[in-house]
């Protein structure tokens, strides 16, 4: 296998990924689940996000990306950010970008928002599901096209993909990790 597909998502206890509005709120940011996040983030090779989905840590400028957006058919080098590669799924498959970014193999972490979710379902090596119990988003951008009607764990059961125990992050709001596996 070149490649390791990992991903990464904090969604509420509804499955939301962001409010109804569109905008990840700052009731789903807890500081347990960033050093989670930022770790993982570190410890990968490539990163896969929408256009909206860019990460803002210290080390994110060093951070090898693919952008997705409609503005490009075959997989071109952004001329504003000597780390990305912007890249249009409907006419080039992954390897191509990824062949474009200079990364053959290595982890590959997608972050979202749902198409990059969807489009790897049957890729995830691990996808680390934070969940933020207290927190409800109705009306919100779903982790997965589906939800709420499917939960994202029966999503991932769905693909072949089991639970193993969850972690917690952030005590205090009751925020916990847990990774999903394929096999
Ligand atoms: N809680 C979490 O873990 C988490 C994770 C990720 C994101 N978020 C938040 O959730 C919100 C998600 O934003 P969003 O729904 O706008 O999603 P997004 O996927 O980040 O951005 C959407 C844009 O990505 C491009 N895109 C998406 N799918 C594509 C496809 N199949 N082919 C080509 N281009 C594609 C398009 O760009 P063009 O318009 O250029 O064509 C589209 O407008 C943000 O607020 C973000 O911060 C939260």
């Amino acid at each position: 296998m070149p490649y390791r597909f990992v991903g990464y998502a904090i969604v509420s206890a509804d499955g939301m990924l962001a409010a109804a509005d569109g905008v990840m709120p700052p009731t789903l940011k807890f500081p347990g689940d960033q050093r989670f996040f930022e770790a993982g983030l570190d410890a990968s090779d490539l990163i896969v996000h929408g256009r909206n989905s860019q990460e803002s840590q210290p080390r994110s400028p060093q951070r090898r990306r693919l952008i997705l957006t409609h503005a490009v058919i075959k997989p071109t080098r952004d001329p504003t950010n000597s780390q990305a590669t912007l890249w249009n799924p409907a006419h080039a498959p992954f390897e191509e970008a990824g062949a474009v970014a200079g990364m053959r193999d290595g982890t590959v972490a997608p972050i979202g928002g749902t198409n990059i979710f969807d489009m790897f379902l049957d890729r995830y090596d691990t996808f680390w599901l934070s969940q933020a119990p207290h927190v409800q988003l109705p009306g919100g951008v779903p982790v997965f096209h589906g939800v709420p009607t499917r939960s994202p764990q029966q999503t991932l059961t769905a693909h072949g993909m089991h639970a193993g125990a969850r972690r917690l992050l952030d005590p205090a709001a009751d925020v916990g990790v847990v990774e999903w596996t394929r096999g």
